[in-house]
């Protein structure tokens, strides 16, 4: 929660007490850049025992609650039938008011069965934005993820509060040109990931919605970040200020026709699902669920996880939940402004968003600016940033680089994890580091695997910078840290 001190400044206010905790170790410099180097300069290929505070992600690695893990131990462990599953779906239909649901093994799976169903070769699948997997599934069934996004999107520096809104003129031209038969369906995407954790607003999802209505089009809501957007439209939206973040969650999810998540970012677990009301189109991907992924009562999940879900999905819409890394985020994003460094704005979900080619200006963008100051952010810090520019756009059929539209290095907030002090130091150093930007230049590929590259492919850095940073910093800091 937002709280106001005395002084009128606003500090998040953690609205839970941590019972139990895990020992993390800052190991110096010189380690650090042996880590880095013996990674290739990727930060996803990384040990965490070389990681101090580790912001590659909020997937997967959110603190559960006490419920949360009460709930492991009353697992009913079953292949099928399992009383958990069954509790899990009437937390679905209590929560995101859907009355069909399977489970997934995690969100990429749900991208799957449903490209699988419903993409076939030359379709065009309309998205706010792509996220990585959903566009290689779209692009594996031969069809194109075509994003749809208002020019706003990609400014990094905005007062717009609903980047992530869908183009609707642009959806409606869409559909003209190519015809409803190409378009298998239309995916929105909460807290638009890509572009800095950017939610749309309600008026838009409704205006999407009556779109879909006029030509049949089917609307998939990608709720990997669900309450966070919901929790955004209550801070940000005329008129949503006096409803519960409840409420406009399952607003949200009456307008969409399929819903799938990723569970590894608001539920806290590992996991994911697909729900609807439309019983056509969920017994049109049922059949391919023990196929992919497992039977229908756990769909590749443990159920534990399927358990602890169920938890964690009525408690997302707890806005001291819901708004957890917000209101955290948008500290850490105030403060870095403040000290002029270039930030995307307004303050999104899911981190603290970086604008590289600002902070970076010297290095073009075929040498991975994003990439660059991740690696940076890990020498100088030890803490461990993710890449979302060109290094997550795999290269085109003839092998050649997309340039990504917005070069931004990720500092994520897992939920419940990070405390204020960390926060600090991680301001502290990356002004340092803007200070000596300068020394700091592009990366080359090593090696390079076709799909889905940013993961393990391995880069170099130009001019061994690597070293002249490390030697800079240990100039200021000592060898120690
Ligand atoms: N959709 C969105 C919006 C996501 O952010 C993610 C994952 C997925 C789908 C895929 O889900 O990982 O469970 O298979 N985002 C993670 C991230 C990986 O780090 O942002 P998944």
């Amino acid at each position: 929660m937002l709280f106001k001190l005395s002084n009128g400044q606003e500090i998040p206010l953690e609205m839970h007490k941590t019972r139990m905790v895990q020992k993390i170790n800052l190991v110096p410099a010189s380690q650090r850049l042996k880590a880095i180097e013996e990674a290739g300069y990727n930060t996803f290929q990384l040990k965490t025992k070389d990681v101090f505070l580790d912001m590659l992600t909020d997937s997967g690695v959110n603190a559960m609650s006490d419920n949360q893990f009460a709930e492991f131990m009353r697992t009913d462990d079953a292949y099928a039938g399992s009383m958990t599953f069954y509790e899990f779906a009437q937390a679905v239909e209590d929560v995101l008011g859907y009355k069909h649901v399977m489970n997934v093994h995690q969100g990429r799976a749900a991208e799957h069965l449903l490209c699988r169903v419903f993409a076939k070769p030359g379709d065009i699948v309309p998205t706010n934005y792509h996220f990585t997997t959903t566009r290689v599934h779209i692009e594996l069934r031969e069809a194109v993820c075509l994003e749809i996004y208002t020019d706003e999107a990609i400014k990094t520096e905005s007062t717009v509060l609903f980047k992530g809104n869908m183009d609707v003129k642009k959806l409606e031209d869409t559909i003209r040109q190519n015809g409803p038969a190409k378009i298998p369906f239309v995916r929105l995407e909460a807290t638009t990931n890509l572009i800095g954790g950017q939610p749309f607003s309600m008026a838009n999802m409704k205006a999407v919605r009556k779109i879909c209505d006029k030509h049949k089009l089917i609307l998939v809501l990608d709720g990997s970040l669900l309450s966070e957007n919901a929790y955004f439209i209550w801070k940000r939206e005329k008129g949503y200020g006096s409803k519960t973040v409840a409420e406009i969650v399952k607003e949200m999810c009456s307008l969409a026709d399929l819903y799938y998540m990723s569970a590894r970012k608001n539920t806290c677990v590992r996991g994911g699902c697909i729900a609807t009301n439309n019983e056509k189109l969920f017994h049109e991907i049922e059949p391919w669920l023990p196929v992919y992924e497992g039977f229908f009562s756990y769909g590749g999940m443990s159920m534990r996880e399927i358990g602890a879900m169920t938890v964690g999905l009525r408690e997302m819409t707890d806005p001291d939940m819901a708004g957890c890394s917000i209101e955290q985020i948008k500290y850490f994003v105030e403060k870095l402004k403040a000290a002029g460094i270039p930030v995307v704005t307004p303050a999104g979900g899911l981190g603290c968003h970086l604008d590289a080619m600002k902070f970076l200006p010297h290095i073009p963008q075929k040498e991975y600016p994003a990439g660059a100051l991740a690696a940076a952010l890990y020498l100088a810090s030890g803490v461990r940033a993710m890449e979302r520019g060109t290094i997550s756009c795999d290269r085109d059929k003839e092998g050649k680089e997309v340039m990504a539209d917005i070069e931004l290095t990720r500092i994520a907030l897992p939920r419940r994890v990070y405390s204020m002090s960390h926060i600090e130091y991680i301001i502290d150093r990356l002004g340092w580091l803007f200070k000596h930007r300068k020394l700091v230049k592009g990366l080359t590929f090593v090696s390079e695997p076709p799909v889905l590259r940013f993961f393990v492919g391995k880069l170099a850095a130009l001019d061994n910078w690597g070293r002249t940073l490390r030697d800079a910093f240990e100039k200021r800091f000592g060898p120690n840290y």
